[in-house]
């Protein structure tokens, strides 16, 4: 019987999602068991994200839930972890504020845990181990996988762009890449293992391997992975389109594999707004990616977007630029943020910080045209037949089962949990603004 537990709470993006699942496998390795309950659990892990203030705040009103259990059990070990810890402010808050935490380290060293644990357990003192840049790529980390069927696969690290509203460089550190070889081997393991779909992920996916000097790029791995047996579908994410290349786009084309779907951030529609945030494309440039990449694939492709509204100094008309360029490209479905300044980047420096009601009222406008496009792009579905990757239960009724389309829609049907992990078909009966829902044919 295994009675030691852990606990891992991950806030943040994929990235941080499968930090999570390589500390897990760390942990299991050492003979802990995961637990739901936090009570339970004999080292409680946070991940962290910092991407905007919201996150800042979800995670110290997490840990100050903490102080309680931590009492009554001094021996719980509490560790904290991930991008928030890369900046000396968060620290000295934690130093000040929260006694109860025994363990700080930070995005370049999660393959120290067991020994921070160790460490914690055998010296009972606190450790506080942040390292300010990466020291490579570290291969072969163990990794209990969320799901049996689709997993998230790195292959770069960090980020090179410096988009001046952005902390991520500053807390994931210079872009690396993995070797090509380490890749398409996790690929051909994962494929044989009953990994159906896989998700290559990177801040910037597009310029993989340039700063490394590979002599394969981004569109080369996937034609690579297109031609693994057992892989059905390919995913990435982020694409950054000033990296976006027309063989990038031309493997849509050829690769069957890559799901009919590109998630392609434009952040404003005012070009004037994108150079103030350091994106180095342009209005004109990235309509003309979104025009290239319909072409190929027939007007069939769904593209999905991030979006921010209320950067410093943007006037309604940038405002009005980016409705205008919402209603030209009719997003899928789109992430939307209110500008929030982060400490130590360039825009935290600027004039004109756009006060939070006019960001609230703008936000609420462009979401009213957001919803009405997604909901026109899916009442198309309706009568279609799609093939579903389902996934589970739906959130919302046990009973149903949801998954998602190539094009990344969620779908709801009844089904046998049998079907769980496999690829079916699925006729849509109803197309909603955010999901829809069909019957298995
Ligand atoms: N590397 C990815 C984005 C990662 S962060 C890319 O370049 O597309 C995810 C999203 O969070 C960004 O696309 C952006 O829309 C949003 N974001 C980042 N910093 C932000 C900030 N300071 N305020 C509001 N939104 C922000
Ligand atoms: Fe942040 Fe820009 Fe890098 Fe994306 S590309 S992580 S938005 S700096
Ligand atoms: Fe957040 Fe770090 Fe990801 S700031 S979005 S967890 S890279």
């Amino acid at each position: 019987m295994n009675n030691k537990h852990y606990y891992i709470m991950t806030f943040g993006c994929q990235m941080n999602e499968h930090d999570s699942e390589i500390m897990a496998g760390m942990l299991e390795n050492m003979g802990y068991a995961e637990t739901e309950k936090r009570a339970e659990a004999d080292v409680i892990v946070i991940n962290t994200c910092s991407i905007r203030d919201n996150a800042d705040k979800r995670f110290f009103g997490s840990l100050g839930q903490l102080k309680r259990l931590k009492t009554e059990n001094p021996d719980k070990i509490v560790a904290v972890c991930g991008c928030m810890m890369q900046q000396q402010h968060i620290i000295d808050s934690i130093k000040m504020k929260y006694s109860w935490v025994d363990i700080v380290f930070g995005t370049h060293n999660i393959h120290l845990l067991p020994e921070l644990v160790n460490q914690v357990i055998n010296e009972r003192q606190k450790i506080i181990d942040v390292w300010d840049e990466h020291q490579g790529v570290f291969e072969g980390l163990p990794s209990k996988r969320k799901y049996d069927f689709k997993a998230l696969v790195n292959i770069t690290y960090g980020c090179n762009n410096f988009c001046t509203y952005c902390i991520v460089p500053y807390t994931r550190g210079r872009e690396r890449s993995r070797k090509p070889e380490d890749i398409l081997s996790e690929v051909k393991e994962l494929a044989a293992s009953g990994v159906k779909e896989v998700m290559l992920l990177g801040q910037n996916v597009n310029s993989y391997g340039i700063a490394d000097g590979f002599d394969m790029d981004f569109a080369d791995l996937i034609y690579a992975i297109n031609d693994i047996e057992g892989i059905e579908r390919i995913r990435f994410m982020t694409s950054h389109p000033k990296d976006l290349s027309d063989k990038l786009i031309g493997a849509y084309r050829d690769c069957e594999k890559l799901a009919n779907h590109i998630h392609l951030p434009v952040q404003s529609g005012s070009s004037r707004i994108l150079k103030l945030m350091n994106r180095k494309y342009t209005r004109e440039d990235y309509l003309e990616i979104i025009r290239k990449l319909r072409e190929v694939t027939g007007n069939t492709i769904a593209v999905t977007t991030d979006i921010i509204v209320g950067f410093p100094g943007e006037t309604e008309e940038d405002f009005q630029e980016t409705l205008s360029l919402l209603e030209e490209v009719k997003y899928d479905s789109a992430f939307t943020f209110l500008y929030s300044v982060r400490k130590g980047t360039p825009a935290e420096k600027f004039e004109n910080q756009i006060p939070e009601e006019i960001k609230h009222e703008r936000f609420n406008r462009m979401r009213e045209i957001l919803d009405g496009g997604m909901a026109d792009n899916n009442k198309k579905y309706e009568g279609r037949t799609v093939k579903v990757l389902v996934e589970g239960s739906s959130k919302t009724n046990i009973k149903t089962l949801t998954g998602r389309t190539e094009s990344m829609k969620i779908v709801n049907f009844a089904g046998s949990r049998d079907l769980i992990g496999k690829i079916v078909d699925v006729k849509i009966i109803e197309g909603k603004t955010y999901s829809l829902v069909g019957e298995v044919i």
